[in-house]
């Protein structure tokens, strides 16, 4: 059980998001306090019950937090969190899912637009005061959706969303996903990740919106990407690691593929000498996608479900984990 409400402290851990004064609105009458590095969080993560954190989490804090009962992730993704560690201590994880649905799947339509219309070389070309000609070459010039075939890989909130943005723009949907029974959704067809690679070579793009789990750890590897079409498109608003480093390097410098839109690497931030930042035809955004004026209310109001929840007693989390 978590401490009653006026005996609580609710630890907010993060680099950006201002978590005090929008939790302050609330008026909930909380104990709460935020740390912004990790070496603060380290000094005080023993005195939160509740801690709300993304990529600030090391399993080995879970030795320091003895009073920690329950984490709120403050992302979708909750890969960093070891399951055993937290259910050996104790410790119930919630994650943020659903927070950042419009803006993941926003930004993933974004990266396939800004390839298919050439803006990042636009953009490299107005800082260079270029005015570029006409393009004659038709596997160069620009291009339209209409008719493409968008194979989405990992169809829940995001990917579904995503569906539904790509049939806008009347774009044939094929989604991925680990229980396709779950449903298609906007999407014109749905499929086990078992199928992935007998679809790849229709797919004119690939957008990757699936969680880092072992079974889509490395699934875009060398095979994947060589049954990907000369002409194709890999958008990655997933996890760096779903995508193999080295293949996607090897596919990229060889021009295997016409275009990468990532907005996740393996390693983040992105080390300064990776080979990642200047591979031909890809565009890097720095793991921005979820990014959103909204993101602190829309975390604090799963938070605060789950604190009504974790206080009434009752067995089920809203996005449970663990
Ligand atoms: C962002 O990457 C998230 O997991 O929310």
């Amino acid at each position: 059980m978590i401490p009653p409400k006026d005996k609580l402290t609710l630890c907010f851990a993060h680099v950006a998001y201002d978590f005090v004064p929008q939790f302050a609105k609330r008026n909930t009458g909380i104990n709460c306090f935020q740390v912004w590095n990790r070496e603060d969080l380290d000094k005080r993560v023993g005195e939160a019950d509740v801690l709300v954190i993304s990529g600030f989490w090391q399993n080995a804090l879970a030795e320091k937090a003895a009073k920690l009962k329950f984490i709120q992730s403050i992302g979708a993704g909750t890969d960093q969190f070891g399951r055993d560690v937290l259910q050996a201590k104790g410790v119930r994880l919630a994650s943020a899912s659903g927070v950042n649905v419009r803006a993941v799947s926003e930004h993933a339509m974004s990266l396939i637009l800004a390839l298919a219309r050439r803006l990042p070389e636009a953009r490299d070309n107005q800082h260079k005061h270029h005015w570029r000609g006409m393009i004659g070459d038709l596997t160069q010039r620009e291009d339209e959706l209409g008719g493409k075939t968008l194979v989405i890989v990992g169809l829940g909130n995001i990917g579904g969303r995503l569906a539904q943005l790509a049939k806008a723009f009347d774009m044939k949907v094929i989604g991925v996903r680990r229980d396709p029974s779950a449903g298609k959704g906007a999407a014109d067809s749905v499929h086990a990740i078992s199928e992935l690679k007998s679809l790849l070579p229709q797919a004119d793009i690939v957008a990757l919106t699936c969680p880092l789990t072992k079974e889509t750890e490395n699934l875009i590897d060398a095979d994947a990407l060589g049954r990907m079409k000369k002409s194709a498109y890999l958008i990655n608003a997933a996890r760096g690691k779903v995508v193999n480093e080295a293949a996607l390097i090897q596919t990229m410098k060889s021009g295997a593929i016409a275009g990468a839109g990532i907005d996740v690497t393996p390693e983040e931030p992105l080390p300064a000498a990776s080979p990642l930042w200047d591979l031909p035809n890809t565009f890097i955004t720095p793991h921005t996608a979820g990014e959103t004026r909204k993101y602190e209310d829309n975390v604090l109001d799963i938070l605060q479900d789950n604190l009504a929840r974790l206080w009434k007693g009752e067995a089920k989390l809203r996005n449970q984990i663990v």
